[in-house]
């Protein structure tokens, strides 16, 4: 049947949602409508030797996020996209932070205003609950859950954006009423604030203390707690970029005691340490981000989570910044103290090659836990319920990836904003060489095709916290 298929991707290994096997994918009107084998398409791509996953979901980036007085976002919609979907990632989810006291809707409006048009990935958006008032709890968040943005971030920690713990049991009533998604940035804030006062006054105030300042004890204690407010509000919640086995160890407990946690780490907290913020030349705040790298026990920690299945979720927190102007030569405050160097790391188009070869290559994870961390599992939790599996009926999103393929990470072959990556030098096996977006090509050989921005807002559903 010549044409039956708009597109057919012939040969490769697929990775479905159970199992990896050789075989064809055909593709109508954007959706996988076919696996099988011998389709007929008016489009073919051989891809014999190639390995096809589930395109990216990366449900933790920050893009054109207000970043606080001087400091801008290294990345708007159309560059961090660009590199998404340059690293194999095809559905990105950043967050809105209302500034001021933009009401939540004025904000969401005008963030999404920024995607449109512009974004070469789907994306859906979390919000930032950052205030408790009536007008926010009872209304605003209630009325932009019940329209598909089905997921919100609250923060232990940052000066402005903290709740207090009452205020977390208030957001998470409203995230139970209506079958929403909490996600915890857990780390003690009057600790840390303590700790770096104590820094500064005995004159430590290198990148290296932003680490020494916000131990794995801030986070052990702020992840308890999280889940048990959790446990007295009875809803489930995301604990994200988790960076040490002592907090996995409370995520254990929490979950022994049946409170329903997800758990997120990131390619930082896997590869590297606090060390890197004792870069010589200031380097080491090209790795100042929060939770800060730990050390190669932590790591091994984070790999055993991987491994047991402790960690559904794998993300990048991308949250560049141009080490130029944050950091670097013209911004004396960052040099003054760690306190001032802007939190975050880019980390949007190496997410899924770091993984790929340290995980899959290194021997760790099979390909079906890879596009579970990757894809499946974010999906599920934030309501995507078109994206993250290659099965018939969904989204045409796929990657195809080279196995074998050596690559160095270099910050000249990335398309994020950023002016560097932490990765600089780093050696990867296996690296995407195609992507499609519903089935369009989007990417080919480490370069946009081309194709217009066609990235779309996706109404999300209810997460799915029960398997
Ligand atoms: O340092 C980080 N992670 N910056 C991004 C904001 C956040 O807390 O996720
Ligand atoms: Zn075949
Ligand atoms: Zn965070
Ligand atoms: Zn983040």
């Amino acid at each position: 049947m010549s044409g039956a298929h708009d597109l057919v991707i012939r040969g490769a290994r697929v990775v479905t949602g159970d199992t990896v096997a050789e075989m064809d994918i055909g593709v109508r009107a954007g959706r996988i409508a076919t696996l099988g084998h011998d389709l007929s398409g008016a489009q073919v791509v051989a891809a014999g030797g190639l390995i096809a996953l589930p395109g990216g979901i990366d449900s933790h980036v920050h893009i054109s996020q207000p970043s606080g007085p001087g400091i801008e976002m290294a990345d708007d919609f159309a560059s961090a996209s660009a590199a998404a979907i340059c690293g194999g990632t095809t559905t990105i989810m950043p967050f809105c932070l209302p500034e001021g006291d933009t009401p939540l809707r004025a904000a969401m409006d005008a963030y999404l205003a920024r995607a449109d048009g512009v974004c070469h990935a789907d994306y859906g958006v979390h919000l930032i609950v950052h205030r408790t008032d009536a007008q926010t709890l009872g209304q605003d968040l209630p009325a932009l859950l019940e329209d598909g943005h089905t997921s919100f971030k609250v923060f232990m920690t940052y000066a402005g954006l903290a709740l207090s713990d009452r205020q977390i049991l208030d957001v998470m009533a409203v995230a139970r009423r209506h079958g929403a998604m909490v996600m915890v940035h857990a780390e003690n804030e009057d600790a840390i604030e303590f700790l770096r006062d104590e820094a500064e006054r005995t004159g430590r105030t290198a990148p290296l203390h932003h680490a020494t300042t916000r131990p794995v004890a801030v986070e052990r204690e702020a992840v308890h707690r999280a889940t048990t407010l959790a446990e007295i509000a009875g809803v489930p919640l995301t604990i994200v970029h988790v960076s040490n086995g002592a907090a996995l160890d409370e995520i254990r407990r929490a979950r022994a005691r049946g409170t329903r946690v997800f758990a997120e780490t990131c390619p930082q907290y896997l590869t590297l340490t606090a060390d890197d913020l004792d870069r010589s030349g200031f380097e080491g705040a090209k790795y100042v981000c929060s939770p800060p790298p730990r050390d190669a026990a932590e790591q091994a920690a984070c790999w055993a989570g991987i491994e047991r299945g402790e960690f559904e979720l794998f993300s990048s927190d991308h949250c560049p910044f141009r080490f130029a102007d944050a950091a670097g030569k013209d911004a004396p405050g960052a040099r003054a103290s760690f306190r001032n160097i802007p939190n975050g790391i880019p980390g949007i188009e190496t997410r899924l090659p770091i993984l790929f070869s340290e995980g899959v290559v290194g021997g760790r994870i099979s390909l079906e836990r890879f596009a579970a961390l990757t894809a499946g599992n974010h999906a599920r939790l934030y309501g995507l319920t078109s994206k993250g599996v290659i099965a018939v009926g969904a989204d045409a999103d796929i990657v195809l990836w080279d196995p074998g393929a050596r690559r160095t990470i270099r910050q000249a072959d990335l398309h994020h904003g950023a002016d560097y990556t932490p990765w600089e030098g780093f050696e990867i096996t296996g690296w995407p060489v195609a992507t499609f977006l519903r089935g369009v090509a989007v990417m080919r050989d480490g370069a946009l095709t081309g194709a217009a921005p066609s990235g779309r807002l996706l109404h999300r559903a209810r997460p799915r916290t029960v398997p």
